[in-house]
């Protein structure tokens, strides 16, 4: 249960109202090359706009650290905005994003105007929290509400300071939506619960393991971090990605899921090559058949097999973190399975974390899962069991 205050128990109309949103999108030059979180961000901008607010945006890009980059410039995400809406979003120019420009173009604003303000992390201030420009921020707005789920995990001034200046602060639709999906994927699902963990290393996914050994059935470990998984089984792993820190970690993983009766899988053949190439020499090995020399790049057939039968009854299925290298056509049989075998599935399927979105989107199957999070770390850090200080900081019902 969502327990945040929204944006319907606002009241809204003729009231300024400071949206966080993260338009951290990629960019090639000017040119934004995935608008996911854009498109994410709309039906709660439409929604404010039609109540009659005045809506101001704000939001990071990248990591211009304090100061104004133009490559960091939001200047694009307004022209994408503009067209998106079919109204003129003022972009307020600032290097110091709350100066002359910004405040003008709030002074001039009607009913249903959108005003975009520049890059948040332009502002020294903003990653470390600091209160000057929490209150800055803050005196543009009579409201607050956050809608960045994709940065909710940071305490920043534009997530989670400003709220001690404004007094209502609550959560917009993608928020919302966000922690509806995952929270009740991990806490109250439709069971079986199947998760699907790959991605390159134990370390970075070492609390999520932790954490979802707690509530899962089944537990899927593909990609990367497989071969510490394989090396603490006592198999040799060749030239493999190995993080021989988390060895004993592994085993201890493998302990747990043991004593709480949940099955931990990981793959009994894989697609060895020569070299982290596409062209490079390759062929599949049954357990333990990683020689020198050889490197694991993807799971094998008879892999795809064993998860797909391990998935198919599931009812709620968590994915974060592909199979193997599926940015090389060679190696990205296994996550692309696993995509179309989830796009087929009769589950709720919640796909969190940058890797396993850009895969299940290359594979054309994004409108086939019941969610696809636009939160990389941030919903990381949600399956670790954290609270999101930007959610934390919002009125409660
Ligand atoms: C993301 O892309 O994960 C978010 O926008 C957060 O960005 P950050 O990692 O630079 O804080």
């Amino acid at each position: 249960m969502f327990n945040k205050k929204t944006i319907e128990d606002l009241q809204v109309r003729g009231k300024r109202v400071l949206v966080r949103c993260d338009f951290n999108v990629p960019l090639d030059g000017d040119k934004i090359t995935d608008e996911t979180r854009i498109n994410g961000a709309l039906p709660t901008i439409k929604y404010l706009m039609e109540n009659g607010a005045k809506v101001i945006l704000c939001s990071h890009m990248g990591k211009p650290k304090g100061e104004p980059k133009p490559e960091f410039s939001l200047a694009p995400v307004a022209k994408s905005l503009t067209a998106k809406l079919g109204k003129e979003v003022v972009f307020a120019a600032d290097d110091n994003v709350v100066g002359e420009n910004a405040k003008k173009a709030v002074a001039e604003m009607n009913d249903g105007d959108v005003v975009l303000l520049q890059n948040t992390r332009y502002r020294a201030e903003e990653t470390k929290n600091i209160d000057t420009f929490s209150e800055e921020l803050a005196s543009l707005a009579d409201v607050f509400v956050n809608d960045a789920f994709g940065t909710a995990h940071r305490a920043h001034c534009s997530t989670e300071g400003v709220t001690k200046y404004l007094k209502e602060a609550a959560a917009g639709y993608l928020i919302q939506k966000e922690i509806e999906y995952l929270g009740n994927a991990v806490d109250s699902p439709a069971r079986p619960l199947v998760a699907v963990l790959g991605g390159s290393k134990v370390s970075s996914k070492i609390s999520v393991i932790n954490n979802l050994l707690e509530k899962v059935d089944t537990l899927i470990i593909g990609g990367g971090m497989a071969y510490t998984f394989m090396k603490a089984c006592g198999e040799e792993v060749g030239d493999s990605l190995l993080e021989a820190d988390f060895i004993d970690y592994a085993k201890e993983m493998m302990d747990k899921a043991e004593k709480k009766g949940v099955k931990l899988l990981i793959p009994v053949d894989t697609v060895v090559a020569t070299a982290f190439d596409n062209d490079a020499e390759h062929k599949t090995v049954g357990r333990g058949g990683i020689e020198a020399g050889w490197q694991g790049l993807d799971i094998g057939e008879k892999t795809i097999e064993l998860y797909k039968d391990a998935l198919k009854d599931a009812k709620t299925v968590v994915w974060n973190g592909p199979m193997g290298v599926f940015e090389m056509p060679n190696f990205a049989k296994g996550t692309n399975a696993i995509a179309q075998m989830l796009a087929d599935l009769d589950a709720i399927t919640v796909i969190g974390g940058g890797d396993s979105v850009a895969a299940v989107n290359q594979a054309g199957l994004g409108d086939k899962m019941s969610h696809i999070s636009t939160g990389g770390g941030a919903s990381l850090e949600f399956l670790e069991g954290k609270e999101l200080p930007g959610i934390v900081a919002l009125n409660d019902k």
